[in-house]
Order: C-alpha cells, then structure tokens, then sequence
C-alpha cells in the first residue's frame, strides 16, 4: 500500500491553479444532456470517477458519448422516452450523487435496474430516496437498513407527489425532481432549508416548465410538469468550488502566498466556505464575475492571511457540507477556537467525517472536541504532525489532511490517499504548479 507524504512548504504558494469541473455540475450535465434527443456538447466536464460512475450508467440505457480530446464530450441521446433496460448491474462506486439521483431518473421507467457501489457507498443511507422514489409507485428492495445493493422496479402507472424534505439535501430533492419529469401530472418538493440549486438552475437554463416558490417561512416549494419536451443545448461546467477550497485554504495558511483560480463557480448556495474564510480574516477576492450555463463565476484571488477563530452557525451547513474537513485545517491555524454547528450530515457522507475530523486531528497533535452536532476546533501556532491519516477512502479527508501537512513540524501520511481522484485527478499536479511538494512512499 502507498502513502501519500506532503510536507512544509519552504516557500510561498504562487501562480495559477487550475480547477476541475464541478462535480455536481458534472453528473447533472450528464443527466441533462441524456434526456434531451439529441446532441449536447458539454465542455469543462469534470474527468473523475464518481462523474464515470454516472456516465457508464447513462450509456447502459443507451445514451452515446464521444470524447474529444480537449476534454469536450458529445453526448447523443434517444430521449429519455427511449431509454432501455440495463443489461448488466450499475456499480457506482464511491458516487452518493450518482446513485440518488439516478434512482430518481430511472424510477418512473417500465424496467429493473440493480444497483451497487464500493464499501463507503454500501454503507450510506439509501433509505432517504427510497421512501419518497416508493410513493411514486416504484418499487424499491434494498439490503436490510435500506443499504446498497439495491433493486429498483420502475412504476408502470407512476403518480406524482407532493414530499417535504427531513433533510436538506440536494441529491433527494433532485432525485424527486428528475423522476417527477417522468411522471403524469405535478411533483412538488419542499425544502424547509436551501440546499445547492443546480438542478432547478438546469431546469430553467432548458427551459423545462418549473415552479419555484417560497413561503414566509422559508419553505422553498419547487413544481415540476411530467413529460416535458426537452431539447439539447450546450453546457458547459464551471470550476468546482468545493475542489478550489483545498488551494483557498493552502494559500491561506502560507504566509506571502498568492494564488489565483480561474473561472471557479460561485453559485451562492456553494460559497459558505468562501464566507467563513473571510469572516476569519482570509484575504479573498472574486474578479471578472459572470453566468456561464445559468451559473455564477468568477476568478478567486487567495492571498497568505492570518485566520483567526470564529461561530459557524447551522444554518450556513447546507452552503458549506462537504468543506467541514478543510474548515477544519485551517481552524487548527486559527487564533482562538473556531465552533462549527449543524453538523449531523457529516455523518453519513463518504465517510463519518466528523468521526474522521477528530481522530486526524488528534493524530497530529491538533486539540478539537465534539458535542452532539456541533465541532470545536482549538488553533495553536504550531502543530506537530508526523502521524499517518486513515482516510476511510474519503477523498476529502485525503486531501484536507494533505494540506494540513503544509503547516506541520513533521510530514503527514496519507493512507487511502488514491481517492481523490473521485473527485479531483489532477489534485497533485494542481498543487504541485503552485509550489508543493510531496513524495509517494510505500
Ligand atoms: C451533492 C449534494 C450534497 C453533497 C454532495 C453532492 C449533490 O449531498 O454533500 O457531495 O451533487 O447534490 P447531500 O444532498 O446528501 O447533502
């Protein structure tokens, strides 16, 4: 098995980091285009597996796909009036968002799809899907405590439904949406907290007739019409700024660095990160700010700061879930102790992370302690390292700790290090043009 060491930086971080695709920008381009008859041209898709894992599901219904080699992706579909039954079983390997939303896809469609994934997917909740994708009329048979494997019978005679969110999370409402698009009638979803928005984003950017209202309260309703026309257009995805926040968060931590990230998306359900940087003391600045496929973006300049502790309330988690590792890291630098709250979901993602948050932590001498949902982490000056992270095949944890090893006495590393290619391939070369260096042991 090989390890992964990153150690001090010697120097400030400098230069232009290139960021990958959104991933869940990907996976819904995919989507998209495979409704649409036609050709869609996407271009800036992210290359990473979880976005395989949704692609080779795509084609078993008989989507076709030519790759380019700049990196554009032509995608021809019959429709989603003609998609065919599987002939083989979908692994999605390590992809949440692949599997939610893909059960939703197929769940109003007249055949069987088997459905798997690697150990951290098969241990997730799948239960959160089923329940609302069952009302539909599928059936839907999993292993014991509704965990992967899965079967999904399509609904024959689906009806639509009305289904109010107990979690925030866009790939259930997503997953409700799609599948209402292949339902008679009108599906609404309710979301007593905002969650990322691109599908709905996606709905108005093709034009797909949509509702989206919201009360007093704050609950969000969005209405979908089944069996709209879909017609292709071309996407293209922007960079993904939960893959930036690694690079954000480096540059931050090197005193004298100066970093700057091109065409980062910017789509205000996804920058609480960016938010608690700056509430911290982080020097970030956002130019040439516009909309490219119905999303905000612009070029992120990070610049070496000095953090300082701060109050994450829960209400910012939806807008920041999958960045608590790499808040983390960069609070163990902090002056003062930062409290992050609301953080039950982080439980149940590629791993417990909020698990594996304190246990890295305590392997490199950082101080951090959790009560029920909520995280305090203790900044100090220095921070010892020389240990070995179990990342759990949790490519966030993977590279959060990487980057912690930059600001340690002594090389952190990385076991499991090789799944950040889930969702960030050229990770290490992007780190590795602005002035990193690491090895690769065995
Ligand atoms: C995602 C939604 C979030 C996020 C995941 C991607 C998406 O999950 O953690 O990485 O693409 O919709 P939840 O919907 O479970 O919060």
């Amino acid at each position: 098995m090989s390890f992964l060491v990153s150690q001090a930086a010697s120097s400030p971080l400098s230069g232009t980091a290139s960021i990958p695709g959104d991933k869940s920008l990907s996976h819904r381009a995919l989507m998209f285009a495979a409704l649409a008859k036609g050709e869609t041209t996407i271009t800036g898709l992210l290359p990473s597996e979880d976005v395989l894992a949704t692609r080779m599901a795509l084609a078993s219904l008989g989507v076709d796909f030519r790759d380019h080699p700049d990196g554009t992706v032509f995608v021809n579909s019959p429709g989603y009036q003609h998609f065919q039954e599987p002939e083989d079983i979908w692994n999605m390997g390590n992809s949440g968002t692949s599997a939610r939303l893909l059960m939703g896809m197929i769940c109003n469609l007249p055949f069987r799809v088997f459905m798997t994934g690697d150990a951290s997917l098969r241990r997730r909740p799948m239960g959160r899907v089923m329940q609302p994708l069952s009302q539909f009329g599928a059936t839907i048979t999993a292993r014991q405590n509704n965990l992967l494997p899965l079967l999904i019978q399509g609904a024959t005679h689906p009806v639509p439904i009305t289904y109010t969110l107990p979690v925030p999370s866009a790939q259930v409402k997503s997953a409700i949406l799609l599948a209402g698009l292949m339902c008679p009638g009108e599906t609404t979803v309710m979301e007593p907290q905002p969650s990322r928005d691109h599908t709905e984003r996606l709905l108005a950017y093709y034009q797909i007739p949509h509702r989206i209202t919201q009360d007093p309260q704050g609950l969000r309703s969005i209405t979908v019409t089944g069996y709209p026309e879909i017609h292709p257009r071309p996407l293209h995805v922007v960079a993904d700024p939960s893959s930036a926040a690694f690079v954000m968060v480096a540059a931050l931590l090197i005193p004298g660095s100066y970093v700057v990230m091109p065409k980062v998306g910017l789509n205000p359900l996804r920058t609480g990160l960016m938010d608690t940087l700056r509430e911290m003391g982080g020097d970030i600045q956002i130019h040439n700010q516009t909309v490219i496929s119905g999303e905000e973006v612009g070029d992120i300049v990070v610049r070496g700061s000095v953090l300082r502790g701060v109050t994450v309330p829960a209400e910012r988690a939806p807008r920041m879930i999958d960045e608590y590792p790499i808040l983390s890291v960069a609070a163990a630098f902090a002056q003062g102790s930062t409290h992050m709250h609301g953080l039950s979901e982080l439980r149940v993602k590629e791993s417990n992370r909020l698990q594996a948050i304190l246990d890295g932590l305590s392997a490199v001498g950082v101080r951090a302690e959790s009560h029920g949902d909520s995280l305090t982490v203790y900044g100090q000056n220095t921070v010892s390292g020389g240990a070995t992270i179990a990342t759990h095949f949790d490519h966030r944890m993977a590279m959060s700790f990487f980057v912690m090893g930059l600001r340690t006495q002594s090389p952190i590393h990385i076991q499991g290090w090789e799944s950040i290619h889930t969702s960030f391939p050229t990770f290490l070369e992007c780190m590795g043009r602005i002035g990193v260096v690491w090895t690769i042991g065995g």
